[in-house]
């Protein structure tokens, strides 16, 4: 088990005061130590101290870069596990020791940043980059990457597919893995851990001569601050801005996706409204007029009531969707492209969020949670075009509930 001990050497009163954290009853039972330890200073005796601990303090901190995040430990431990520092913290006690990685190492330590061999640089000439990441204590749940900087080659430009260039996370025997190309930066992902030690991230970068920077944050969490199952993303906060996968200008959203967008209720919220971030920043291609003639209902449905066969016409129109949730049963009516005005579309696709002609486009649902899937095969025609792919950006803003 790897933990950063890490704690606060101080037991002058006034100054624990101003450091809420620090649980003082260890002083107790650790009075010669501690008393020994602060008289000479010696930090880099603390890890035998700390073996009385019986929860290791970990506490993130800001480099001195403005910029990056770091784990507030003492100078002697970070240089040993392979950080560096950037600014004291702790009130000077400690240094912001910053973890970075690249390609054939391994990823040992919490908030580690994974780059591009020449970051900040753009890499040239690659053909694969490789790295472990180990779990760094059994209770770690999920891997959270942050990708501060993702830019790869781009998928197949009529299928979505990552081709050329690929970043595979997976677990050890690969029972669950997912796949990324293209330009990600500010996306973010958690990856469940549980009953692994560790995963992998695979990179194929097959066309040396595109240049490609990336620089991901990589975040063990715990059990109990993990996000619930089933969130690729998970956001917070009142109002915020999503995005499927390689949502850029001359990009097109990835296929073979199938994952949930999961919003935190805030505390006080009772429902929530999408608007797209732009008039074209809705662009998912429902299946041609050609596709959905073969996609027939089946002889003899007469059981089925219009509504129902309405359904089943935008389910198989929309081979690649979007779904939100309805806030009610008795609304619920998938349909698009304007069928079914005044209803709660299920499921969306083409060139609006909203039926057409709907204007200001704006969606709101009291369903709870905030769930938003993404569903996208591979596309099947070669009639369309990579601009009515493009993706999906919304932005959401939680309503407060009305007493
Ligand atoms: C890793 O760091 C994050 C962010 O500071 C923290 O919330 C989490 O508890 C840490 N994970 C472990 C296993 O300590
Ligand atoms: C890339 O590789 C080619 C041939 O292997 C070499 O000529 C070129 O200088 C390399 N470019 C860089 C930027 O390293
Ligand atoms: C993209 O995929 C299609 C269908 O598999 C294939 O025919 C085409 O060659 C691919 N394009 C590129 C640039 O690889
Ligand atoms: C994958 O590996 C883990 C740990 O080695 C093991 O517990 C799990 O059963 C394996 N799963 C499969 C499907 O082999």
């Amino acid at each position: 088990m790897k933990v950063h001990h890490f704690v606060f050497l101080i037991w002058v009163p006034v100054l624990a005061l101003s450091v809420p954290i620090v649980d003082f009853d260890i002083w107790g039972d650790q009075r010669q130590a501690s008393s020994s330890l602060v008289a000479d200073k010696d930090l880099s005796r603390l890890p035998r101290v700390l073996n009385f601990f019986p929860v290791p303090f970990v506490e993130e901190c800001k480099a001195n870069d403005g910029r990056r995040r770091g784990i507030c430990m003492n100078t002697y431990e970070c240089r040993i596990q392979g950080g560096k520092s950037y600014g004291f913290c702790a009130l000077g006690f400690g240094v912001c020791c910053v973890f970075t990685s690249t390609c054939d190492k391994q990823v040992i330590n919490n908030i580690t940043y994974f780059v591009n061999p020449d970051f900040p640089d753009l890499s040239k000439n690659m053909s694969s980059c490789r790295v472990k990441v180990q779990k760094i204590e059994p209770e770690v749940t999920q891997i959270r990457f942050d990708f501060v900087h993702f830019n790869l080659g781009q998928p197949n430009r009529s299928t979505g597919v990552c081709e050329e260039d690929i970043f595979r996370i997976s677990t050890e025997n690969a029972t669950r893995e997912l796949t990324l190309c293209g330009y990600n930066s500010g996306q973010h992902l958690y990856f469940d851990v549980e009953n692994v030690d560790g995963i992998q991230i695979d990179m194929v970068l097959a066309k040396k001569a595109v240049q490609r920077i990336w620089e991901v944050v990589i975040t063990q969490i715990p059990f109990d601050q993990r996000t619930p199952p089933g969130c690729l993303q998970y956001f917070t906060g009142s109002t915020g801005v999503i995005q499927t996968m390689n949502f850029a200008d001359n990009g097109r959203h990835l296929a073979n996706q199938d994952y949930s967008i999961c919003i935190r209720q805030e505390s006080n919220m009772c429902s929530i409204s999408y608007e797209q971030c732009s008039e074209d920043s809705f662009r998912i291609a429902p299946n041609t007029e050609n596709d959905l003639d073969t996609n027939s209902i089946e002889e003899g449905s007469g059981d089925y009531d219009n509504e129902l066969q309405e359904s089943v016409r935008a389910v198989d129109l929309c081979n690649d969707k979007i779904v939100l949730p309805c806030d009610s049963e008795e609304l619920l009516m998938p349909g698009i492209f304007g069928m079914n005005p005044g209803h709660c579309n299920l499921i969306h696709c083409g060139s609006t969020l909203c039926p057409a002609g709907q204007s200001p486009c704006k969606i709101e649902s009291s369903a709870t949670p905030f769930n938003i899937g993404v569903h996208f095969g591979e596309t099947i025609s070669n009639e369309l075009s990579p601009e009515d792919n493009l993706g999906m950006c919304l932005v959401y803003e939680q309503i407060p509930c009305e007493f």
